[in-house]
């Protein structure tokens, strides 16, 4: 019988790993994918995929028992520290096998001009310190930790455009989701005059914006990565896909 794969997505990892593992693997494993559904899906998945929260690890529990899931690759974005810590804790709970999928971060170029900060409220006050124009280029979740910065010019890069007015003084709002090229990206920065971007420490392949700071001149303020549980961590689609393999393997020899 098929061995079940829940793939914790919302990332291009996970969905390069949903189509790798459901070609290579196919009669062995059912792989389902799971997104948290704050936007429409990229594209389209194979296997099954299911949208929304679990309810919090005893939703996760739960779920992992009542679909008899036998492996979880939490292949979550790195800044997602909250999904990653309930499917610790649900697969320690249920005894199911976890692999996190994290893809390594970005390294600077001799060239850049980099300032690497803890978390938010650290890129506030080094925004504060050194920014006129700054390009926040975080999403919106994090955007209240600049509300204090108001002698600052903040361009905001948002995935749809904001239901409400922005917790920050002055701004204007651009729309788009990645990937952007790095001549569109160095066009934004010139045209917006940005001496300063402000950037989650993601790593991966979106990275223009980087090269267009790089580009400009312009200093980036680079926030660190939250904790990620412990426990097997590959970096690599390949590397997943050799993992599950090894797990197939061993359970046909049981
Ligand atoms: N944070 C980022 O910068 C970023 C960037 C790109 C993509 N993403 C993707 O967007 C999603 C949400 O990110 P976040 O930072 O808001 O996550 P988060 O803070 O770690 O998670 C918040 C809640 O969203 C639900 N959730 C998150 N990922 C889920 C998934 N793959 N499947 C089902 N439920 C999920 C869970 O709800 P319940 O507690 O109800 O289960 C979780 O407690 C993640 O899947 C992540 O991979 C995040």
């Amino acid at each position: 019988m098929a061995e079940r794969l829940l793939i914790l997505g919302g990332t291009a990892e996970a969905a390069d790993l949903t189509e790798a593992a459901s070609a290579r693997f196919a009669s062995r494993l059912q792989v389902t994918t799971s997104l948290a559904g704050r936007l429409p899906p990229p594209r389209d998945y194979p296997g099954a995929l299911r949208i929304g929260g679990f309810g919090g690890t005893e939703g996760l529990v739960d779920y992992l028992r009542t679909a008899r899931i036998g492996f979880v690759v939490d292949a979550t974005h790195p800044f997602a520290a909250t999904i990653s810590g309930h499917a610790a804790a649900a697969c320690a709970a249920t005894g199911t096998p976890r692999l996190l999928l994290l893809r390594p971060p970005w390294t600077p170029r001799p060239e850049d001009r980099w300032h690497m900060v803890a978390d938010f409220a650290a890129a506030a006050d080094a925004v504060k310190a050194v920014a006129k124009r700054a390009f926040l280029a975080i999403g919106s979740g994090e955007l209240a930790a600049f509300s204090d910065a108001r002698d600052v010019h903040f361009l905001v890069r948002l995935m749809r455009p904001a239901a409400e007015p922005l917790p920050l003084a002055r701004y204007d709002v651009v729309t788009g989701r990645p990937p952007f090229s790095l001549e569109a990206e160095r066009a934004l920065l010139e045209r917006e005059r940005i001496d300063t971007l402000v950037a989650k420490q993601s790593g991966g392949p979106t990275a223009a914006k980087l090269a267009a700071a790089r580009a400009t001149g312009a200093r980036v303020i680079m926030v660190a990565r939250p904790e990620k549980p412990a426990g097997p961590r590959v970096e690599t689609v390949a590397a997943a896909l050799a993992w599950l393999g090894a797990r197939l393997a061993a359970g046909a020899r049981d």
